[in-house]
């Protein structure tokens, strides 16, 4: 079994990645670790919580950071989601504030923190053994190998949400879990972990979700695939005043996070994977948190490659193996 860990700020698409995650025979996940992004850690936690105990509430749930790897002190920063729903991370009509389709959560977070639990856990794991699975800003992982560099030995493989080559959804170029917080994005790329995959926008946004794929994982039945079919028929809606697809003229929706779990299944549902430099923009103009990615590694001056990305997926191969996987909630 491939060990995982999954860092979330859930989050409809990062709900419905966690229970695909769980149902996978393929995977032991060790704990899910709560990040602020979609929503304040307060909520991405309690959120998280709900999902655990929908899927039995034996996945131990740790609370992560509550703001930015360098904080709003150099005020460049655009802002962040506040407690009270303010601030620039306003899309609750793709997320909603709570998961409302799980009643709230009876079983509680642990009481240490997801930092030092992810610095403790990949300290004690073999060499080249554990897989991290980043869907929300990279925070919690940016500080991990601040405190202890010697992580990176741990991991065998980061397969991030995160980025965008050409598409950016909180900015022309910035995507949101970049966007809130590209220090830690940076801090992440320059440690020297093995592998990083950047699962950005341009493959999510190809392997979108239509009202009939909602209408496939609505019949299977169980509790767990009906809160996914809610919850991407919550997105379709958000989506359709929002984004549009560039694919499709029907209402669509990408469902980012959970392409990752799906990657690590089957690699293939990446399509167009490039070896490239990524450079994160941490300056605060227009670029701000954008993924600049060279994929032109026979350039003269290009540098070396640092990371992979996938520039495209194969929809229709997503869609069956979340179908598939959701069909093991029975
Ligand atoms: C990413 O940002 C969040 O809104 C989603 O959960 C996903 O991880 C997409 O830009
Ligand atoms: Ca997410």
């Amino acid at each position: 079994k491939r060990k995982l860990i999954l860092d979330v700020d859930t989050g409809s698409d990062d709900s419905v990645a966690i229970i695909c995650a769980l149902l996978r025979p393929e995977f032991e996940v060790l704990g899910l670790t709560t990040v602020n992004g979609n929503r304040c850690v307060d909520y991405t936690t309690e959120n998280t919580l709900r999902i655990s105990e929908l899927m039995g509430g034996t996945t131990p749930v740790y609370r992560g950071c509550a703001n930015t790897y360098i904080s709003i002190m150099l005020g460049r920063r655009p802002g962040y989601p506040r407690r009270d729903g303010s601030g620039p991370a306003n899309n609750a009509g793709v997320h909603g504030d709570f998961i409302d389709q799980c009643p709230p959560a009876t079983i509680k977070e642990q009481e240490m923190d997801a930092v030092s639990w992810l610095v403790k856990t990949l300290m004690e794991a073999e060499d080249d053994s554990i897989t991290l699975v980043p869907l929300g800003p990279l925070t919690n992982i940016a500080h991990a190998v601040a405190i202890q560099p010697k992580i990176v030995n741990k991991v065998h493989e980061i397969m991030y949400m995160g980025g965008g080559y050409k598409i950016g959804n909180k900015s022309a170029v910035g995507e949101m879990n970049v966007w809130l917080d590209p220090d830690a994005a940076q801090v992440v790329l320059s440690a020297g972990f093995k592998k990083i995959t950047f699962v950005p926008l341009d493959a999510t946004h190809k392997a979108y979700l239509l009202a009939d794929d909602a209408a496939r994982i609505r019949a299977i039945g169980t509790p767990a695939s009906d809160v996914c079919a809610s919850l991407i028929e919550q997105r379709i809606k958000g989506y359709s005043t929002w984004q549009k697809m560039v694919d499709t003229d029907e209402l669509a929706t990408p469902l980012h996070d959970p392409l990752c779990v799906m990657a690590l299944l089957d690699p293939t549902v990446l399509q167009n994977v490039v070896h490239a430099h990524c450079e994160i923009d941490c300056g605060g103009g227009a670029a701000y948190g954008q993924t600049i990615f060279d994929i032109f590694n026979g350039r003269l001056d290009a540098l070396p490659p640092n990371c992979y990305v996938a520039l495209s997926a194969d929809r229709e191969k997503y869609v069956d193996l979340l179908v598939e996987t959701l069909q093991r909630s029975k």
